[in-house]
């Protein structure tokens, strides 16, 4: 029988940024632990074991959002929609040290932090699992020898088609114009289809909307933000 190996993945973000402050420290060394989804990391579950939902969040629905930078929006909609458990996955750990300061503020509970690449979280969802998901400002890449490092390409899209359910929803925000063109040519290749009918589906926010962090920049920086919403198809 063959030993179960990592398999290998480039990560080209950051990890770390400046130093964390002692309370952002005392956040990750007392509540990271508490708020992981599972044994998702390689050294524990090499067999990549499904993920239980159900123990996790007691069956309600679940959602994901994928690098959720400072966590703003994955706190508000934890606090919006206390009948849904919300699993964010965040490499950059002072994002995820910035996230457990406003879980502890806001005193949700209805979360659980996958401190690491999306890529490790999605082989351990079950099939179907994911109701909707979330993909705010995914990192630009803007040279085009770089557009492969996208997490719209088919490395990232296929094991997220996979973990969602028919009918469930996927939100992806961008201030990009090449990366809205990616966009539309791919995630609809995985498996889903884009639900907009008119401008305003695009040009204007979700309902539900609160700002990002990184969106802030972009404003104030005079790019445009747009809101493309699919549904997995099935
Ligand atoms: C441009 S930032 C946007 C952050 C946040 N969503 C916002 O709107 O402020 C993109 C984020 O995606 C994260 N990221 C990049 N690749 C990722 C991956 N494979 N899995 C999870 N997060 C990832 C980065 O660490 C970064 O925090």
């Amino acid at each position: 029988m063959s030993t179960p190996t990592r398999p290998h993945r480039n990560f080209y973000g950051r990890l770390k940024g400046k130093a964390l402050k002692k309370s952002q420290k005392t956040y990750l060394d007392e509540d990271l632990a508490a708020l992981s989804p599972g044994p998702v990391d390689w050294e524990s579950n090499l067999e990549r074991v499904p993920l239980d939902l159900q123990a996790l969040f007691g069956g309600k629905p679940v959602w994901l959002e994928v690098g959720f930078g400072g966590g703003e929006h994955l706190v508000h909609q934890a606090q919006g929609n206390p009948d849904v458990g919300i699993i964010g996955a965040e490499p950059y750990i002072n994002g995820v040290a910035m996230l457990l300061s406003k879980i502890r503020r806001a005193g949700v509970e209805n979360l659980a932090i996958h401190p690491g690449d999306a890529r490790d979280l999605m082989d351990v969802l079950p099939a179907q699992s994911i109701d909707r998901a979330f993909l705010l400002y995914p990192d630009p890449w803007p040279k085009k020898r770089h557009h492969r490092r996208r997490f719209v390409t088919p490395e990232h899209l296929e094991p997220l088609a996979r973990a969602m359910k028919p009918g469930a929803i996927l939100r992806v925000a961008t201030d990009i114009p090449d990366y809205v063109r990616q966009t539309l040519e791919e995630v609809p290749r995985a498996g889903f289809e884009w639900l907009a009918e008119r401008p305003a589906d695009w040009r204007e926010p979700w309902g539900d909307w609160i700002s990002t962090r990184y969106e802030q920049k972009a404003l104030r920086e005079g790019r445009v933000p747009h809101y493309l919403t699919f549904r997995r198809v099935g």
